[in-house]
């Protein structure tokens, strides 16, 4: 079965490679915008091709080449903030790419799995379940949306995977994700302001693999909101994290979003109801202390 994987240099991306590798039924195809950061040489089941997707002759030639069964497509501009100083390029990126993806799926008739996110919301109401209805208040909300919508009317066998709130070990050449931020500030002895009035159910990565790993293997349609099941704000995280690794929680201020003055607005309470995924998928993620004990490796 051949798999496609855009965005595989990714925090997302590096994982899933992983996991799939590990399954053994897969002729992986991963895709990224730089050199390869994956582990991995030739030999096992992996070919890397280096393509900016914004260049999307090439983006729709390489998957009319590769004809997928199966097309994961993970890679976007995620930086909500990048997205308000670069609208252009956040369009490109997130809506053309995901668009001439699609039409190439739909000449090799590939199964389209797209990963999206909690910020489709405006987080008024959450956590928010399959049923809630997108209102996104911001450019990456809105570019991520409109992507959703390219591959729900593209006739296509499509899965949306929504997920929230990423955490997971750093990948080569990745930025540091939230609870990596922490841990290195605490450990530096650096004080650090962190919101305390925004809610999210944060995502241990390798279940967020898992889910989608899940969502192949049973062929599922529909969208699918895969995160952990616990809700906090991210001061509270903050907190956890001081309290589990032995270092001094003072150092962590709880501030309102406003303290910040941000180019992209963040939705204030999103977070996820996992029942449709748990019922569905037999998607089991980890309670939150657990993953965190992973990833600051207690
Ligand atoms: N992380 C989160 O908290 C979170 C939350 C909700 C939803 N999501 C969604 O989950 C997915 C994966 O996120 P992630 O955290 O793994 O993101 P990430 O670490 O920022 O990785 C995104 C990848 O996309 C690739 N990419 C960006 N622009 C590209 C282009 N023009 N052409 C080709 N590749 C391009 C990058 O490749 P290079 O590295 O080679 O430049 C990068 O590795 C995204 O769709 C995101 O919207 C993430």
């Amino acid at each position: 079965m051949k798999v496609l994987v855009t965005g595989a240099n990714g925090l997302l991306g590096q994982h899933l490679i992983r996991q799939l590798v590990e399954e053994g039924k897969f002729t992986i195809h991963a895709t990224g915008k730089g050199e390869s950061r994956l582990p991995y040489g030739t030999g096992n089941g992996v070919t890397y091709h280096q393509l900016d997707l914004t260049d999307f002759k090439k983006a729709q030639a390489l998957v009319e080449k590769i004809s997928p069964h199966i097309i994961i497509h993970a890679a976007a501009m995620t930086q909500p903030n990048e997205c308000a100083a670069d609208k252009t390029a956040c369009w490109k990126t997130n809506v053309g790419a995901t668009r001439v993806m699609v039409k190439g799926a739909q000449k090799a008739k590939s199964y389209f799995i797209y990963v999206s996110t909690d910020f489709v919301f405006d987080g008024a109401e959450g956590p928010y379940d399959e049923h809630a209805g997108p209102n996104p208040i911001n450019d990456y909300g809105e570019s991520k949306l409109l992507g959703e919508e390219i591959v729900e009317m593209s006739g296509l066998h499509w899965a949306i995977v929504r997920t929230a709130l990423v955490y997971g070990d750093k990948v080569p050449g990745g930025r540091p994700n939230f609870v990596l931020w922490v841990k290195d500030k605490l450990q530096a002895g650096e004080p650090i302001k962190v919101v305390n009035d925004q809610y999210r159910t944060p995502t241990y990565v390798d279940d967020l693999a898992k889910g989608i790993l899940l969502i192949v293997m049973k062929h599922a349609k529909g969208i699918y909101h895969i995160s952990g099941k616990d809700m906090c704000t991210p001061y509270q995280l903050a907190v956890m994290i001081a309290q589990m690794t032995g270092k001094d929680e003072r150092l962590i201020e709880p501030v309102t979003a406003e303290t910040f003055e941000e180019p992209a607005k963040r939705p204030p309470k999103t977070g996820f109801i996992i029942t449709k995924a748990v019922k569905e998928l037999g998607y089991v993620p980890l309670k939150l202390e657990e993953g965190l004990k992973k990833v600051l490796h207690l």
